[in-house]
């Protein structure tokens, strides 16, 4: 008995930060993915890699399996493993995509009540998404109900087994509900959507006209309520020769420490809102340049992103030098990601030249094209790993 996910990882092309604070942003799925496996564990405890899992260490894993199994229905513990080639803590979304292919497989180890109306109409009888109000994927969640038969259970509640009870955008709203907690309350929907839709996702304050919209997201932040719309850009008009190179400077730097260092600048001093406000219109800009097919004003407005990135302080010396090394060979290179270490990206048609500056001004360079898969799963053995009425 073995369910199998993976979830790419992403890199912002625009607006992080910014989009903290409701701003526009793109983010795109990369080729390096993570897996995760879940079995029924050998004994008691939850496990990973084979040891217990620790819930301190593992924050995402512990939540979700809070939010999605229902242990006090008779569910098994289970035994994760987890693998992929998204280097971690680097801002490439390795935490955002584990937690999406961890939900999903999950959700689909667990499969998902269904209700069926007297008209023959199929709805979720439990679950996650943006069009459900009675479930929340950011409180804290009454485990004992986690699974349940629900309780309007009747002779039209039946249960939907394996890959068909995935669901993109559950995977989105739990990414998005465990990364605020880890990042203390301040987390846009970016990383996760775009970890589980894949392509690439645009977040903006108002619906987009020509492009399709996937949904609204709400977060209640100590300084008011944020709301996001997101959209699926589609794969981007004659991009076919457009790569991106990831820079990777080694240096670790936690995603909400960096954020938090965002928010205490405008806290200080509330008339720097305007450099967030200019991130936004240089995204939109980058946008609409993207839509129609220009890359090199793309480029462009990358490279103003970078610029107002370092004015904000979360560049550092190793970041600005792999993009004043990849600069040359490309359209336009910025960090990527919440910054202070991590990994830049640069947009080319010459990934190999670019690939080379990069290592040779001591970086780790990846390669990625457009148009990457989101969520999906990989493996599905032996199923049900457990149901409730066994
Ligand atoms: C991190 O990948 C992107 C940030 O904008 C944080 C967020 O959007 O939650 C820095």
């Amino acid at each position: 008995m073995l369910v199998e996910a993976s979830a790419p990882g992403k890199c912002i092309l625009f607006g992080e930060h910014a989009v903290v604070f409701g701003q526009p942003a793109v983010a795109v799925a990369i080729e390096q993915r993570i897996s995760v496996s879940v079995r029924p564990s050998v004994d008691e405890h939850w496990r990973l890699e084979g040891h217990r899992l620790d819930a301190k260490k593992h924050p995402h894993l512990n939540t979700l399996r809070h939010r999605l199994w229902p242990t006090k229905a008779g569910a098994p513990p289970l035994s994760i493993h987890i693998h992929g080639d998204i280097p971690r803590a680097s801002g490439l979304g390795s935490s955002a995509a584990l937690s999406v292919a961890a939900c999903a497989a999950l959700r689909v180890a667990r499969g998902r009540w269904i209700t069926e109306s007297r008209n023959g109409e199929q709805s979720w009888a439990e679950g996650y998404a943006s069009t459900i109000d009675d479930t929340d994927a950011y409180s804290t969640f009454d485990e004992e109900q986690a699974g349940l038969r629900p309780s309007t259970y009747d002779n039209r509640t039946h249960q939907i087994q394996g890959a068909e009870a995935l669901d993109v955008d559950e995977c989105a709203v739990l990414g998005h509900a465990v990364e605020a907690a880890a990042q203390g309350g301040r987390a846009s929907p970016m990383d996760a959507s775009a970890c589980s839709h894949g392509g690439i996702v645009m977040l903006s304050d108002v619906v987009e006209h020509g492009v399709e919209h996937l949904y609204q997201r709400q977060l209640e932040m100590s300084d008011g309520r944020r709301t996001w719309q997101l959209h699926d850009l589609g794969m981007p008009v004659g991009g076919e020769d457009l790569y991106l190179v990831i820079g990777n400077t080694g240096v670790h730097a936690p995603t909400g420490a960096q954020v938090a260092k965002v928010a205490e600048a405008i806290q200080l001093e509330p008339e720097r809102m305007k450099e967030i406000e200019t991130i936004g219109t240089i995204a939109r800009r980058g946008i609409a340049a993207l839509k129609r097919g220009d890359y090199e004003a793309v480029g462009r407005a990358m490279t103003e992103n970078q610029i107002m990135l370092r004015g904000l302080g979360v560049s550092c010396p190793e970041l600005d030098a792999l993009v004043r090394a990849a600069a040359p060979s490309s359209l336009g290179a910025k960090l990527t990601g919440a910054g202070g270490g991590g990994c830049m990206v640069a947009l080319t048609r010459d990934p190999k030249t670019t690939s080379e500056a990069i290592e040779l001004a001591g970086g780790r360079a990846l390669v990625s094209q457009f148009g990457n898969d989101g969520v999906r799963m990989e493996t599905i053995e032996n199923m049900p790993i457990w149901s409730p009425d066994s």
